[in-house]
């Protein structure tokens, strides 16, 4: 009933022209900009934090800016992407030392807050703080590199995912991150999920240079 959103994954686009790229993803039909922010200790790999946020809303990027933090510690962080035009704020629970506390920075900084779960991170972690979320994100790879392949698993942890949001009462998004495709994208939307991240699936396509590249792939999404 909700409607689906794309949340194209920056980490994939180039970034010696990143305004532009967010600007085509946008015009060709994404919703929001997903923006991965990896500090080589949380994760094996180093990108893109506050600045670049900011450097996006100054170019006039006004779609939601979809920021998950795979970093630890994580509080300084949401301080800063607050300040730097965030619009969502997703982070692992693991990487936090307060989870409640990190959750309600958020909120108190007006954005949506969010909780990341790897593969193999249990969902107990929506235990007791169900209504302090506007976001779940499932990641169906483990996090840090783009161009992975979707671990089958996530459908299964999608459907329980999707029962527990439904019975809770809340509204709550459940996004899926990692391997998402033309190809897989019906099924994953089936197994639950309503917001759709894809990251090499949308910037690897042919031509990027071109302003259309990347409307026939967001279509058949
Ligand atoms: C991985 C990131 C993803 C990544 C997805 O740690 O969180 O957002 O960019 O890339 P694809 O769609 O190529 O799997
Ligand atoms: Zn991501």
């Amino acid at each position: 009933s909700r409607p689906f959103r794309i949340a194209p994954s920056i980490l994939s686009a180039d970034f010696a022209r990143l305004g532009e790229e967010v600007d085509n993803v946008l015009a060709a039909g994404a919703d929001i900009v997903h923006f991965d922010v990896m500090d080589n200790h949380y994760v094996p790999n180093l990108t893109i934090g506050p600045m670049v946020c900011k450097a996006l809303r100054n170019h006039g990027v006004t779609a939601p800016i979809d920021v998950h933090l795979m970093v630890k510690p994580v509080d300084q962080l949401i301080v800063d992407f607050i300040d730097a035009g965030a619009s969502i704020i997703t982070f692992h629970p693991e990487a936090s030392d307060h989870i409640d506390r990190s959750l309600q920075l958020i909120r108190d900084g007006g954005c949506q807050a969010g909780l990341v779960f790897n593969p193999a991170t249990p969902l107990s972690y929506l235990d007791y703080v169900m209504d302090k979320l506007d976001m779940v994100l499932l990641m169906s790879v483990n996090p840090g590199f783009g161009g992975q392949a979707f671990i089958p698993q996530t459908l299964d942890k999608l459907r329980d995912t999707r029962a527990r949001l439904d019975a809770s009462g809340y509204d709550i998004r459940l996004e899926v991150d990692g391997g998402v495709k033309v190809e897989n994208i019906a099924e994953v939307a089936a197994a639950g999920a309503d917001t759709f991240v894809a990251g090499s699936a949308i910037f690897k396509a042919k031509n990027a240079n071109d302003p259309h590249a990347y409307d026939s792939v967001i279509k058949q999404m």
